[in-house]
């Protein structure tokens, strides 16, 4: 297939391409380094396979446009460039609106006129349902930060264009994503970083917020397998295992060997309380389950941070 992804310099995005390059695929990356974390990481994370002869990498901001010859013979389309994160959403909110809504737009209005078009895949996110993520998709969408509602209006935008122009989409909604390579601000990243260093933590809540976190290869295999899907269809697609914030404290510290030290701090605005994906409508249609313990995802995220010491 000709594979176009969206954010390929990302977390997510860079994972993705490995494994479509894997797959026999011919991918076209498209990025433009936003600067909600620096560029050298997003170019760390093109590094190992910018070259392979089936990649081709376009640095493109999809809000400005998109040239028909980025998306002239795209098969499958994996739409993952957005701002992401709920925090700094509160801060610039043009930014999210432009990267997130505006991005989004243009890529569907380059995609109405693509023939060889067989699905887009739009990456969303359970933010969507707000405070309390935990269920399945018909949960009432709810979103309590701007991340958000930019994402869910990028989710209806897709869902008209289906409608309207009969493009083949396909919403997945991530929950929290770990791994190698997960952006540095999240959560995991940040208390992998601070035990290692003998750092304290910053916690913010009680510790007792409840995650339903997933691993990145477990993801990418959802996402692959959601070119499969029939058009018009939304999913959850989570890790599984549930935990509280303070249960990931107690793996990390069995897993590093040294303990966590913690400070306590008021919650984040808008902040999830609790976030489990109801997962059986992936299986159902799609044959999908996460295969990934915490505990094993947690050890490899591990060694990843520790070789970036
Ligand atoms: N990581 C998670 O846990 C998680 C959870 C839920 C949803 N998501 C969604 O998954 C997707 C990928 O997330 P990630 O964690 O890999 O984030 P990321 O920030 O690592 O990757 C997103 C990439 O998109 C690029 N980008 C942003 N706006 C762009 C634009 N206008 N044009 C071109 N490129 C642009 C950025 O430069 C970045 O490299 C996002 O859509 C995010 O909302 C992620």
């Amino acid at each position: 297939m000709h594979c176009l992804v969206t954010g390929a310099a990302g977390f997510i995005g860079s994972h993705l391409c490995e494994r479509l390059l894997a797959d026999g695929h011919a991918v076209t990356g498209v990025d433009c380094f936003t600067d909600y974390y620096p560029r050298t990481i997003k170019e760390r994370n093109l590094a190992g396979f910018r070259d392979h002869q089936h990649f081709r990498f376009r640095e493109l901001d999809l809000s400005e446009g998109i040239p028909a010859e980025v998306v002239k013979g795209a098969e499958w389309v994996f739409h993952l460039a957005a701002m992401a994160g709920l925090t700094r959403s509160w801060l610039d909110f043009d930014s999210y609106n432009r990267h997130n809504l505006t991005a989004t737009h243009r890529l569907l209005e380059a995609l109405k006129v693509v023939p060889t078009l067989k699905k887009l895949i739009y990456a969303s996110t359970s933010s969507v349902y707000g405070k309390y993520a935990s269920g399945d998709e018909s949960l009432p969408t709810r979103p309590s930060s701007p991340y958000g509602i930019t994402k869910l209006a990028a989710e209806q935008l897709c869902r008209v264009y289906g409608d309207e122009f009969g493009l083949p989409c396909v919403v997945l909604r991530y929950f929290s994503v770990y791994g190698p390579r997960q952006r540095p601000e999240m959560g995991y990243h940040l208390f992998i970083n601070a035990i290692l260093k003998g750092k304290p933590i910053t916690l913010t809540g009680d510790g007792l917020q409840v995650r339903g976190n997933t691993y990145i290869a477990d993801c990418v295999e959802a996402t692959v397998r959601a070119t499969q899907a029939t058009p018009g269809e939304t999913f959850n697609l989570g890790g599984g295992e549930l935990v509280t914030v303070l249960e990931v404290f107690k793996k990390l510290e069995k897993i590093i060997g040294k303990p966590a030290l913690i400070e306590k701090h008021p919650p984040r605005k808008g902040d999830q309380l609790a976030t489990g994906a109801d997962v059986s409508k992936l299986l159902r249609h799609l044959g999908w389950k996460p295969t990934t313990s915490l505990a094993e995802g947690l050890a490899k995220q591990v060694e990843w941070q520790k070789s970036l010491l």
